[in-house]
């Protein structure tokens, strides 16, 4: 058995790894490995965006080899919970001003799309050098608007994840493993 369910008082409510931490680690460095090659000799602003992004960010900035500045973006949905309402607002915007710069948003997961939709039409007018994506996870299932996806980490089911930035009602964020919630945790919640 792994080691969370040993290390955190709330396993009970843990279904199973869906990825450990050493998988986790291998693709953080790959892809820090193809955005090192895609952006030789230029300089990338790293935009994160909180609070999910935030330990995949730190985890992918250490594996780079260009110059990389960064900031963050924090966004939210109308509503809280594990669906979002489709309406999405900028809750603190960037400090620094992206016009001319190499920009690479980094998210933790796209889920309906609507989150990054929003925010590459945002940043797209802010006239970038270039403006690109890069999500650790992608499920493709619940897609509601198309999202261009230049780096993906991993591809996974229709599951409630936590773990690794990710949370369900801020609990679980700290955990090294990407995690399954059980379904009879948030079924039928409005939370
Ligand atoms: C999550 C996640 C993405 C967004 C993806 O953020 O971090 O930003 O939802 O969903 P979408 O593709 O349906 O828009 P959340 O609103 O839970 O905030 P958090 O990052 O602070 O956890």
């Amino acid at each position: 058995m792994h080691g969370w369910v040993g290390h955190n008082v709330y396993g009970a409510e843990l279904e199973r790894v869906l990825l450990d931490s050493a998988a986790i680690d291998r693709r953080v460095r790959e892809l820090g490995d193809s955005i090192s090659r895609d952006y030789a000799g230029r300089e990338l602003l790293a935009v994160g965006i909180l609070k999910g992004a935030l330990i995949f960010l730190a985890d992918l900035v250490r594996r780079l080899t260009v110059p990389v500045a960064i900031d963050f973006v924090a966004v939210g949905s109308y509503g809280a919970g594990t669906e979002s309402s489709g309406a999405v607002r900028i809750l603190k915007d960037l400090e620094q001003d992206i016009a001319g710069r190499h920009v690479l948003l980094v998210e933790d997961i796209v889920d309906t799309g609507l989150t990054l939709n929003y925010l590459l039409e945002i940043f797209r007018a802010r006239a970038p050098a270039s403006l690109r994506v890069c999500v650790l996870l992608d499920k493709p299932e619940r897609r509601r608007v198309p999202v261009p996806i230049d780096y993906c980490g991993f591809v996974i089911p229709d599951e409630f994840v936590v773990g690794y930035g990710l949370d369900y009602n801020e609990r679980y964020r700290h955990l090294a493993d990407i995690v399954v919630l059980r379904r009879e945790v948030y079924r039928g919640s409005s939370v």
